[in-house]
């Protein structure tokens, strides 16, 4: 890796001193190695399957730069493929998301049907003379997906390990954003739409931030101190926070972090929907389900993380996925959906839906409060001078440990453990050879 002449990726990540490169956020040709390396091996967060519910149904989504159509055939089979046409590289599908019988490419009308076959070829007869063999040009698909608990994962990769020995113990986390607020396994649906905007800064800001920083609550001070909590006044969290105890949880073999809240024991139901009765009293019956079902379980309450590289969570406040997309060294395209359990009566969802505007995306007042900081980080960072001097992850290095029945390397303190581990692991991927 040439990288300024900065050497290979392990010189640039030092995790015994704690500090990381500013070539990592700032390096064009770091960022073109991190395509190859990265994203077009790991397991990348695609969709749900609610927005996908019917045959025909569509979803335009990313892997890394890669555009991609998470869609369901006419036999419902799921499918994910790569959105460009075989015959001159067009991309097939321009929306959102939507239904179709086949995806027509705009360029010269080539079609393909909705498990990827090529199944309209403009003038085969006058042009070809029928002698396209259409079966080898059908969309490219990708060799490995996975439905987990509703959320769609795929891999560039035929070779990479199984969806779960890369999740590992990052599992118990990942699934108290994906699990029923009542205890039961999944049955989550998305709400809304998708929010995407662009921030001028590297992805990797984004994922490191999610994995695990504890330390940046002064930058959401103006947010704590106005009421946008889930009733729409009070603080903007959940209150069951104020009787639990911090948990972060680093894999730094995989990559991922979480923080997470250990409730204590015997700590009756926190209320933060006082000011609208029913939602108050369907978070309640939540409550006490979640308990009767997972027992001590139910201690453990989610907060954030991420899973790397790219996809991160908020998993109760407000409960919600985002993929930080690259889009060049000093540009990320942010996503973000909103999940709710399907069964939620209306009066819920609605109320959640606005307390997820009020909180995140390019809109809400907490999301703002973290770009703010990545964009201006990144200008201050990519300068010649700049360059020369990492930036410092030393906080609580050499002191981690592990006091609780939870998996992950643990910390009880606001340390930056996670981060470490995510960098640990980038710099394992950069550094495998080419296979
Ligand atoms: S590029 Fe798609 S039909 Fe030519
Ligand atoms: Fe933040």
């Amino acid at each position: 890796m040439a990288g300024n002449g900065k050497g290979n990726a392990g010189a640039l990540v030092d995790l015994k001193r704690g500090v990381v490169s500013r070539e990592l956020f700032v390096n064009d040709e770091i960022y073109a190695q991190e395509q190859e390396r990265i994203f077009a091996r790991s397991w990348l967060f695609v969709g749900h399957e609610s927005q996908i519910p019917r045959p025909g149904d569509y979803f335009v989504s990313c892997m890394g730069e890669e555009s991609v159509i998470l869609a369901r055939d006419q036999q419902r089979r799921v499918h994910v493929f790569l959105n460009t046409c075989r015959h001159r590289g067009m991309k097939v599908c321009r929306y959102d998301e939507g239904n179709t019988a086949v995806f027509t490419c705009p360029y010269h009308g080539w079609s393909y049907a909705t498990d990827g076959r090529l199944v309209g070829v403009p003038l085969f007869k006058e042009c070809y003379q029928e002698q396209l063999d259409k079966a080898e040009w059908g969309l490219v698909e990708v060799p490995q997906w996975v439905n987990y608990k509703g959320t769609i994962w795929a891999n560039w990769d035929a070779t990479a390990p199984p969806f779960l020995d890369t999740l590992g113990g990052m599992k118990v986390y990942l699934d108290t954003v994906l699990d029923g607020r009542d205890g039961r396994e999944g049955g989550s649906e998305v709400l809304g739409g998708v929010q995407k905007w662009i921030m001028p800064s590297n992805w990797k800001f984004a994922a490191e931030n999610f994995a695990g920083d504890a330390y940046h609550n002064i930058s959401h001070r103006s947010v704590d101190l106005v009421g946008i909590g889930p009733s729409g006044s009070q603080r903007r969290d959940t209150a069951e926070r104020a009787t639990a105890q911090r948990l972060g949880a680093s894999f730094p073999e995989l990559g991922h972090g979480a923080t997470s809240f250990l409730q204590l024991e015997d700590v009756p139901y926190a209320s933060s929907y006082q000011d609208t009765p029913v939602v108050e009293e369907y978070f309640r019956h939540c409550d006490e389900e979640r308990r009767r079902r997972l027992g001590k379980g139910a201690r453990l309450l989610g907060l954030v993380g991420n899973v790397f590289p790219n996809m991160a969570y908020l998993a109760r406040q407000p409960r919600s996925i985002a993929v930080w997309h690259p889009r060049g060294a000093l540009k990320t395209e942010a996503w973000r959906w909103f999940l709710v359990d399907a069964d939620a009566p209306a009066e819920v969802k609605d109320i959640l839906r606005r307390y997820f505007l009020r909180y995140s995306g390019p809109a809400g007042m907490t999301e703002q409060d973290d770009m703010e900081n990545w964009n201006y980080a990144t200008l201050a960072s990519k300068g010649v001078i700049a360059r020369r001097y990492p930036y410092n992850y030393q906080m609580g290095l050499g002191q981690e440990y592990g006091t609780y029945d939870s998996p992950g390397v643990l910390t009880d303190r606001i340390a930056e453990q996670n981060q470490r581990g995510f960098y640990q692991r980038w710099a394992a991927c950069m550094e495998e050879a080419s296979r």
